[in-house]
């Protein structure tokens, strides 16, 4: 897949080394902007209180499936249901939310685990298989959570449970499933 990501931290360059590595052609693109126009899928890995002005500096942006990676620190702007109803009120294509409860500073160790880890997800029907082979071909195994509403901001919400957990024991995976699958 032709991937554009917006943000080149953390987040941003890990994923676009990994989807690399998977295959894909990765464009990530820092604070300055650039041009969108030839992606299949969009994914959004800025600081949440930057998605306006980040993604005012993209060209192109119409309507391609999204995924959006952010969270949310600080006080809720309440005017939509959730960061990834503010993205696709830009973009306008099929969103999804993933990578956000997951950790950059352990993309590295995702292939030595004894078991792929689980990588939440909420999307709508036309982002969803997209999601699901990105969050493939990064290496983490997908678990739905539902559509985009009320998923989006389920996920977004547990951002303090992510953060509760880091802070008594630093950068964690987890992976959830059924009785006798573990
Ligand atoms: N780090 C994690 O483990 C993690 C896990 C899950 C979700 N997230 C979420 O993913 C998103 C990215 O996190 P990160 O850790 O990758 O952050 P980061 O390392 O700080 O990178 C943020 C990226 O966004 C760009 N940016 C910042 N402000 C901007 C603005 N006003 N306009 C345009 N671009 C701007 C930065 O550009 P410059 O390079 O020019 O500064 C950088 O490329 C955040 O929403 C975060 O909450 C992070």
């Amino acid at each position: 897949m032709n991937i554009t990501v917006i943000g080149r931290g953390r987040v941003g360059s890990g994923l676009a080394r990994r989807w690399q590595r998977a295959g894909h052609q990765v464009t990530a693109l820092g604070r300055e902007g650039g041009d969108a126009s030839g992606a299949d899928v969009i994914v959004v890995a800025v600081p949440g209180g930057a998605i306006a002005e980040a993604l005012g500096k993209v060209t192109g942006l119409a309507g391609q499936v999204t995924v959006d990676a952010t969270n949310l620190y600080g006080t809720r702007d309440d005017t939509y249901p959730s960061l990834s109803h503010q993205i696709k009120a830009v973009i306008g294509g099929p969103t999804a939310k993933s990578f956000s409860t997951v950790f950059a500073a352990a993309y590295d160790e995702i292939d030595t685990q004894r078991v792929t880890p689980s990588n939440l997800f909420a999307a709508e029907p036309g982002a969803r298989d997209t999601t699901e082979r990105l969050i493939r071909d990064a290496g983490f195994d997908p678990l739905y959570v539902g559509d985009l509403d009320p998923g989006a901001r389920l996920l977004e919400n547990s951002s303090v449970l992510t953060r509760a957990l880091a802070a008594q024991i630093g950068p964690f995976f987890y992976r959830y499933g059924r009785p006798g699958e573990l």
